[in-house]
């Protein structure tokens, strides 16, 4: 694996800017100077300029936003207007020494938000997200996102893909999926030595997901499950925990 220089954005290439859809999973137009261009102090003091939103006002704001403006655009802007106070997802972290876990706080037809914990050093397998919409914000910690060329595949399991650009993620710059571009892995990398949240928004809800395994040029399809919900851990959860998270496993 190519491991990122320290900064921003793991890849040479320009900054995406605007609401300009680059390719693939794009970093989404950062509410605050890139890290790059500010000294520490700046960068610091900034933290305190940026007001957050508690999770409960983001689900409020979240679904206020009428199903016709529930667009990238229009919902990557909410993502990057309203950063989410950590402490207010509390209820919601539940860290896995074996797996990351995946915890909704809100389900409606519309859209799904969850909670996903990551370990130091975990990883989602490379996916897709069924033709949905997806939005991530990472309020606790980085994380990476490698993105995925799909070079051929054809309907009986194979495929090929090509590594493309790898971003990051982090409280300052929230990130969306390209719907045409829309395959990735996201990693918390062991260099980063912390633990991390995402939050994930889904439009609209779905309940399976592909996955690829490039070494083995396969892909396969996978049902998804929760870690918790609204709080609390699932029945699922509950008895399968102990072991490593298979590669089928229903996670992304
Ligand atoms: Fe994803």
């Amino acid at each position: 694996m190519v491991l990122p220089p320290p900064g921003y954005f793991d890849v040479s290439g320009p900054l995406p800017s605007g609401l300009a859809v680059a390719s693939r999973l794009v970093a989404f137009l950062p509410a605050m100077p890139h890290p790059r261009e500010v000294s520490s102090k700046a960068r610091a003091s900034l933290r305190y300029d940026v007001s957050m939103a508690s999770i409960d006002d983001f689900v409020a704001g979240l679904s206020a936003i009428p199903e016709r403006d529930f667009t990238v655009p229009g919902v990557a802007r909410f993502l990057a207007d309203n950063p989410v106070d950590p402490a207010s997802l509390e209820k919601y972290l539940f860290y896995e020494a074996t797996h990351y876990t995946r915890n909704l706080i809100h389900k409606s037809d519309l859209f799904e938000l969850l909670a996903v914990c990551w370990e130091s050093g975990q990883s989602s397998p490379v996916h897709n997200h069924q033709g949905q919409h997806c939005w991530m914000a990472v309020p606790i910690g980085r994380l990476a996102v490698q993105n995925y060329d799909l070079v051929r595949a054809d309907e009986q399991g194979f495929c090929e893909l090509r590594l493309a650009e790898r971003l990051v993620m982090d409280p300052g710059h929230p990130a969306f999926v390209d719907p045409e571009e829309p395959i990735h892995a996201v990693l918390n990398l062991a260099e980063y030595g912390r633990r991390a949240t995402s939050l994930h928004v889904y439009s609209r809800p779905y309940d399976r997901c592909v996955v690829y395994a490039p070494e083995r040029n396969a892909y396969w399809e996978v049902p998804l499950f929760y870690d918790s919900e609204h709080g609390r851990r699932t029945a699922r959860t509950l008895s399968a925990s102990g072991g490593s998270a298979p590669e089928s496993s229903a996670r992304r």
